[in-house]
This record gives C-alpha cells, sequence and structure tokens, in this order.
C-alpha cells in the first residue's frame, strides 16, 4: 500500500482531467502515432498508474486522432488499485498491470516501450530516481525513440480567494512537507517540474512544458475540503503555528468552499529524444 485510496483518487480526478494541457497530450499521442508507422500497436507504460487516469485521458484523445491501438502496461505497488483499474478497463482497452516497486527501475517493463507516461507522481520521487528513469530511457533510445509524458506535477503554488493572512505562512510549512520521503528518497516536490525540464534537455530530449492548475470553485467543493484537511494536517504536525490560528485558518477556508476559488499549480512535461542520441 503506498497510502492513495481509490476514493482519493476519485475525488481528484475531474479536476486533473480538465487541468491537463489538451495540446500537449493531443502533442503525446501524434508522436507516438508518427513514430510507430508501421505497426499497428503501440506499448505505452504508465509509472504509478492508480486506476488509470492517463489511460482514460488519452483514450478520449486518441480514439479521435489515432488509428494505432494503444496497448497499455499499468505499473503500480498498490494491488488494490491496479485491480480497480483492470476492473474498469480490461473490456475495452488494451492492459496489462504490473505490481511492482518503481524504485527497482531496472525490473521495470519499459522495453519495447514508445511512450512512459505518469501524472501526479514526480513530485513524490527523487532527483536520484528521475537520473536512472532519464538514464535508462537515453539507452533504450539507442534502438528506438522513447519518448516520457509527466503531468500534473505539483510547482508549489496554492492560491486561495479570498486570502486569509495565515495562507503564506502555511503554505510554506506544507511545501516543505511535499519533500518529505515518499519510498524514493527525498522527495524533488514543488521543484519536481524544473528538475525534469533540465535533466531531460541534458539527456539529448527536446523538452516542451505547460502550466496544468487546478482552478477549483464550489462545483469542486469536496475536493477543497479533502485538501484543506491534508493540509490542515500535515501543517499541525510539522509546525510552530499557534494551533489555534491553525483552526482559524482551516475554519475560515471551510467557510468559503462554495463562494471562494483555489488555484492548485501543476506543470505538465512532455520529453521527447532529439534525432541522435547516440552520444
Ligand atoms: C498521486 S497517485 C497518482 C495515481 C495516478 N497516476 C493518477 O493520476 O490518478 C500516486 C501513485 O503512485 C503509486 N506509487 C507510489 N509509490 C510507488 C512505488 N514506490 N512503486 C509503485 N507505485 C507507487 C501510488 O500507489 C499511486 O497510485
Amino acid at each position: 500500500m503506498t497510502g492513495f485510496s481509490v476514493d482519493w483518487l476519485d475525488l481528484r480526478e475531474a479536476a486533473d482531467q480538465l487541468a491537463r494541457d489538451d495540446k500537449l497530450l493531443q502533442q503525446a499521442v501524434d508522436w507516438v502515432a508518427t513514430n510507430n508507422p508501421i505497426e499497428t500497436e503501440v506499448t505505452l507504460v504508465d509509472l504509478g498508474a492508480g486506476t488509470g487516469s492517463t489511460l482514460r485521458a488519452f483514450a478520449t484523445i486518441a480514439e479521435n486522432t489515432s488509428s494505432q491501438f494503444l496497448s497499455w502496461r499499468l505499473v503500480d505497488l498498490d494491488t488494490g488499485l491496479l485491480a480497480e483499474a483492470r476492473q474498469r478497463h480490461k473490456s475495452s482497452l488494451r492492459l496489462q498491470t504490473y505490481a511492482l516497486d518503481l524504485t527497482d527501475i531496472d525490473s521495470l517493463p519499459l522495453k519495447g516501450a514508445r511512450l512512459v507516461t505518469a501524472s501526479a507522481l514526480f513530485d513524490l520521487v527523487s532527483a536520484n530516481f528521475l537520473d536512472e528513469l532519464a538514464g535508462s530511457l537515453k539507452r533504450s533510445c539507442k534502438q528506438y525513440p522513447v519518448g516520457l509524458y509527466a503531468a500534473l506535477n505539483y510547482d508549489g503554488t496554492i492560491r486561495w480567494t479570498p486570502g486569509h493572512p495565515l495562507d503564506d505562512a502555511v503554505l510554506d510549512v506544507f511545501n516543505k512537507d511535499q519533500q518529505r520521503d515518499k519510498g524514493f528518497g527525498i522527495a524533488l516536490g514543488p521543484g519536481s517540474g524544473l528538475y525534469m525540464d533540465r535533466l531531460f534537455n541534458k539527456s539529448g530530449f527536446q523538452v516542451f512544458s505547460a502550466k496544468s492548475p487546478w482552478i477549483l470553485d464550489r462545483a469542486d467543493n469536496q475536493l477543497v475540503d479533502a485538501l484543506i484537511n491534508g493540509i490542515a494536517e500535515v501543517v499541525a504536525q510539522r509546525s510552530q503555528l499557534d494551533p489555534a490560528s491553525l483552526q482559524d485558518w482551516g475554519e475560515f477556508r471551510k467557510s468559503q468552499l462554495f463562494s471562494g476559488t483555489c488555484l492548485v499549480g501543476h506543470t505538465d512535461l512532455l520529453a521527447l529524444p532529439r534525432d541522435r542520441l547516440d552520444r
């Protein structure tokens, strides 16, 4: 178990799908198709797949624009989430699931994949994990082109309206906690997008990125409510903030569930191999 429930992933799914940058997603689908002109089936590997959110994002676009079959390998440590993905999609989409720990990169089923994907994952991982992954993809590129699509990397921004005097202090503690080790070593947290951008650029990939914020309002009140609870819990454990002030912050935030807004910043990134990767 990695601590991500089906309920939590379902709660965030609509906001995630709206937030993903459409152009980058389309570019990923187009690239897969043009780099696979002969075969009718193309393999994608989704890391930290959960119940298959990335597969669902690709399915809609690929259905309309690509004549090729997308065949998915979903990798996650949580067998319950993978079972849910199978139950939702096994009859309609081509997918295999792999219950594996991502930290063992050599064991991942990357062979033959045209695109490695992930969403809401890379802010949890360490610089070392990404270095190894980039190295592995670069080596594969010597035989055939492999790209990386990484969506919804939290960028450290949370903006509320209306504001509260503690918003900045609370965000500061929350963002520090984002670097807590989630099983991969010290997490990149809000720095993951920038780190990936630089890493894949210097590893011989052309990197495209776009902002993909959650823009939440009254329609997302359940998600915002859960977000407030999650932030308040982390901040209560980690900070010197006066508990009464923190409680006031939480109560104020909840009083605005149906009238305020909340922006949570993310970036999406697509790294595609440049023509020659034989350096
Ligand atoms: C925030 S969730 C994102 C799930 C899915 N990609 C989505 O967007 O809904 C992170 C996922 O990474 C998985 N995960 C975390 N650490 C992992 C590890 N060491 N090995 C494999 N999967 C892991 C979790 O089980 C979870 O499904």
